[in-house]
């Protein structure tokens, strides 16, 4: 792939995010159409499926050949696919988007041949939108300024400010509380936020050291991802195992090692 490619990959990303953005705050209902997914408290609502629908559209009018894979349910491989794949999750923390808590972002990963080239998770109730290209670095753009993302360094466990999630499954939710009431005692401290596309990037820009959960999808994690490695963490599995399985781990590279394992051991306490 050349470089070209990956800016103009860039370039329409970040527009598509910004639209998105205006779409979602300006047409955001007073009453929203919510219907429920995987479990009652796994929500949907109209305008996550609008704002999918807009992405797509607003992609395949210049890339028609672009394949895409949605959690809205666009998986579109078209008839003479490119080499390039569109990860989105149109709202990621759509249950803050709900209950209009300002903590949640349109994520775009796109891959080039099968590899994350760009990252883009743009929260527009906290103006801000980061960013991410495969080798050129991590970003902020918070109100027109741009700021390169750095993660923190040096922390240990007891020093840690540590996030993770929760899935929408009621008996995988009672291990994944066993697991952090156990964190809680050894971390300096730890936070539920509620988006994960939104945690990786608080990785890449310091504001927490480590983030941690089991059960994302490709979505999730596409874009946020590369911001974390691209702002100088590690990010992966747990015990060697790669990205992309059951469990996810971000953190700033001193740390990644010691709470892999803190949570490897707590996952095979809580898990098995
Ligand atoms: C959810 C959020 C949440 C995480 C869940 C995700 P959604 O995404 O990222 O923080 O804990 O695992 O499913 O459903 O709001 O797109
Ligand atoms: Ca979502």
């Amino acid at each position: 792939m050349t470089e070209s490619l990956n800016q103009s990959l860039l370039t329409l990303a970040l527009d598509i995010a910004k639209t998105t953005s205006e779409i979602l705050v300006n047409q955001r209902p007073e009453n929203m159409e919510v219907e429920s997914k995987s479990t009652p408290v796994d929500l949907v609502t109209e305008m996550d499926k609008a704002a999918e629908i807009h992405i797509v559209k607003r992609v395949k009018a210049v890339r028609p050949n672009d394949s895409f894979l949605g959690e809205e349910g666009t998986a579109l491989p078209p008839d003479n696919p490119s080499n390039v794949k569109w990860i989105i999750d149109p709202i990621d923390g759509t249950v803050n988007y709900f209950y209009n808590h300002p903590y949640w972002a349109i994520s775009i990963g796109v891959e080039v041949d099968g590899e994350i080239q760009i990252g883009v998770v743009a929260a527009p109730l906290l103006h801000e939108t980061f960013y991410a290209i495969k080798g050129g670095g991590a970003y902020v753009l918070h109100d027109g300024m741009k700021k390169k993302l750095k993660t923190n360094s040096g922390a240990t466990i007891d020093k840690a400010l540590v996030a993770t999630g929760f899935g929408y499954d009621p008996e995988r939710r009672k291990k994944q509380g066993a697991l952090l009431a156990e964190l809680v005692t050894i971390a300096r401290d730890t936070r539920r936020a509620g988006a994960a596309a939104l945690d990786f990037c608080y990785v890449a820009s310091g504001r927490l050291d480590a983030y941690y959960e089991f059960g994302l999808y490709p979505w999730d994690l596409a874009a946020g991802s590369l911001i974390v490695t691209e702002a100088g963490g590690k990010v992966g599995g747990l015990n060697g195992d790669k990205l992309g399985g059951d469990w996810s781990l971000a953190a700033n590279a001193d740390l990644f090692d010691e709470i892999d394992q803190i949570v490897y051991k707590l996952s095979q306490k809580y898990f098995n």
